[in-house]
């Protein structure tokens, strides 16, 4: 049975909760019944509960970008997977590059977060990548790998079915260039490889995210080995992200 596409808009730190309620709304109204695509929204943390309410009685999900791995305590500026599922917030983001690279985030934090967001009942997508220079030194497969042992090592095959993986080179994101075709397939089918070394019984549902707009996106989607995108530029322009929604409806699986 093939599965339905699965397409993530991460906002990042754009639309604040006015215009995040605005957006959402435009959304609420332009979007009718989905039947082959998950739409999911990452809003900033506080403009949250604002695109939740607007999009409630919508299909689009709603988000955060991050999670913490406690929780309560003394973390200034972190936010409890508690208090996300007190917003009826259902998943999260782990380990996007921007939090790696800006914020200091390591592989093992990341795991610890994705351990406790799933242990509390929130999907995750955990976010992975190669900068261009381990791509350019052939050591893609190597980053990769190490970025995913942490959260393998703590994921059991019980709550392996609540977690995504988003495949996002970090030379891909917010630049206009996009992996090749060969490239993505390639990578996905590693990461699946990984996947299915570690015994867990389904196969995995694995995103690309990297410069995916409206004129690359159906070429991407197309490949057998991927299963939908993590959209940054292209999910905060409404044109642009309905016309993502029609193509994952439109394209066979
Ligand atoms: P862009 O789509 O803007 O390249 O961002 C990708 C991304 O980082 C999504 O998480």
């Amino acid at each position: 049975m093939s599965r339905k596409h699965l397409l993530v808009g991460n906002w990042k730190m754009n639309l604040g909760p006015h215009q995040a309620r605005e957006f959402a709304s435009s959304l609420a109204a332009e979007i009718s019944a989905l039947k082959r695509t998950d739409v999911w929204v990452c809003p900033p943390m506080v403009s949250l509960a604002a695109a939740s309410e607007a999009l409630l009685s919508s299909p689009v999900l709603v988000g955060a970008q991050n999670v913490h791995w406690a929780k309560t305590g003394a973390f200034t500026g972190e936010t409890s997977p508690l208090f996300l599922k007190d917003l009826d917030v259902t998943f999260s983001l782990t380990g996007h590059s921007e939090r790696r690279t800006y914020f200091g985030e390591t592989s093992e934090t990341v795991a610890m977060r994705t351990e406790t967001a799933l242990a509390e009942g929130l999907k995750v997508i955990v976010c992975v990548g190669e900068t261009e220079t381990e791509r350019a030194n052939g050591t893609t497969d190597q980053v990769l790998g190490d970025q995913l042992a942490p959260v393998f090592a703590r994921l059991s095959a019980a709550l392996a079915p609540q977690v995504v993986i988003a495949y996002e080179p970090v030379w891909a994101i917010g630049t206009g260039k996009v992996a090749s075709i060969q490239d993505i397939a390639a990578t996905h089918k590693f990461i699946q490889q990984l996947w299915n070394a570690q015994g867990y019984d389904h196969q995995p549902t694995i995103l690309y995210g990297g410069s995916v707009n409206p004129q690359n996106f159906a070429e991407i989607l197309a490949l057998k080995e991927v299963s939908g995108a993590l959209v940054g530029g292209a999910s905060i322009k409404l044109d642009q992200w309905l016309e993502l929604i029609r193509i994952a409806e439109a394209t066979a699986e």
